[in-house]
């Protein structure tokens, strides 16, 4: 067999056709630049659409971008097929699925029951609706554009995880002073499951279409800076090696290479970008 050189070819996305989920929010912003700048073509999606108006701006200010905008609800599987179809249909076919939508949860004070993050009262219909976004959403979007990658053979599924899918939340970093033990804000178990969930469902696709050369693989970013309470941000930067949080756009060249053909002997692994907080 001839070795092929290494080159910085590898890297370019042009031709290719990529669909973020989540992309009005934070990162959906930064993962749809990153995949642009590589030379695809983005379709940005949400079920906010007026917040992706606004983000499709942001994108647009950072270059001539080939971006194209749909408003698309992940737990709803009739809107995910009917989107493919529509996109399919005006020859679009999506090679590059980055799985990033997630719910933000609110936390609620129940009179008599206390809030409602923390595992005694957690709400059974918080834990489906963050459940039916990050996880079942993911599936359904693999399901729904997998096939046809199946089908081109040609195929990326990056699913969106966290740090939290290789290590436990610490409790201590959320605590308030003056807060009695049962008060105290802590991260919702749902948060836990579903992103150790997705390193499942990336292996089990890493495997499913491997003979049709579609690989899937996790990026399990560390906490983004967001201008967070002052003492939470010292807390963390003191349990990260590189003591800082991470910035909004460094996760911008693991985006482009996993989704890349330099990456194309990387399948089924979850790629843990952390500052290092995972190694200690
Ligand atoms: N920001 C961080 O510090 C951080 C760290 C680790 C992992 N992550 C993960 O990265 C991803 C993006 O995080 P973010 O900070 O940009 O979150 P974000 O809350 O800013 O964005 C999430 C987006 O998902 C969208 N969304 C919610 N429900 C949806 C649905 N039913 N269908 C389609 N879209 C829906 C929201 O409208 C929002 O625009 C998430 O999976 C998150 O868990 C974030």
């Amino acid at each position: 067999m001839a070795i092929q050189p290494f080159s910085g070819t590898a890297f370019d996305l042009t031709g290719h056709h990529a669909l973020v989920t989540g992309a009005a929010g934070l990162l959906g912003i930064q993962h749809s630049i990153a995949l642009a700048e590589a030379g695809a073509t983005v379709v940005m999606t949400d079920i906010n659409e007026q917040a992706l108006e606004a983000s499709f701006q942001r994108v647009k200010e950072q270059g001539d971008f080939n971006v194209i905008t749909q408003v698309m609800d992940v737990t709803n599987p009739e809107n995910v097929r009917a989107v493919q179809k529509s996109l399919s249909a005006q020859g679009i076919i999506i090679d590059r699925l980055i799985n990033n939508a997630a719910i933000d949860p609110k936390v609620k004070t129940v009179e008599g029951l206390g809030r409602t993050d923390r595992l005694e009262n957690f709400d059974i219909k918080q834990w489906q609706t963050e459940v039916a976004v990050g996880l079942t959403g993911a599936m359904t979007c693999a399901s729904v554009f997998g096939s046809p990658m199946a089908e081109k053979r040609d195929g990326v599924i990056l699913n969106i995880a966290s740090d939290l899918s290789v290590f436990s939340p610490d409790q201590r970093l959320y605590r308030k002073n003056n807060t009695v033990d049962d008060e105290q804000p802590v991260k919702p178990v749902s948060y836990s499951v579903i992103k150790a969930g997705l390193v499942g469902l990336t292996r089990y696709l890493a495997t499913y279409w491997a003979d049709r050369n579609v690989r899937s693989n996790a990026l399990s970013p560390g906490g983004v800076y967001a201008e967070q309470d002052e003492q939470f941000v010292t807390r963390l930067s003191n349990l990260i090696p590189l003591a800082r949080m991470a910035s909004e756009t460094e996760y911008r060249g693991a985006i482009q290479f996993l989704c890349s053909d330099a990456a194309k002997y990387m399948n089924g692994q979850n790629v843990v970008m952390d500052g290092g907080r995972s190694v200690l």
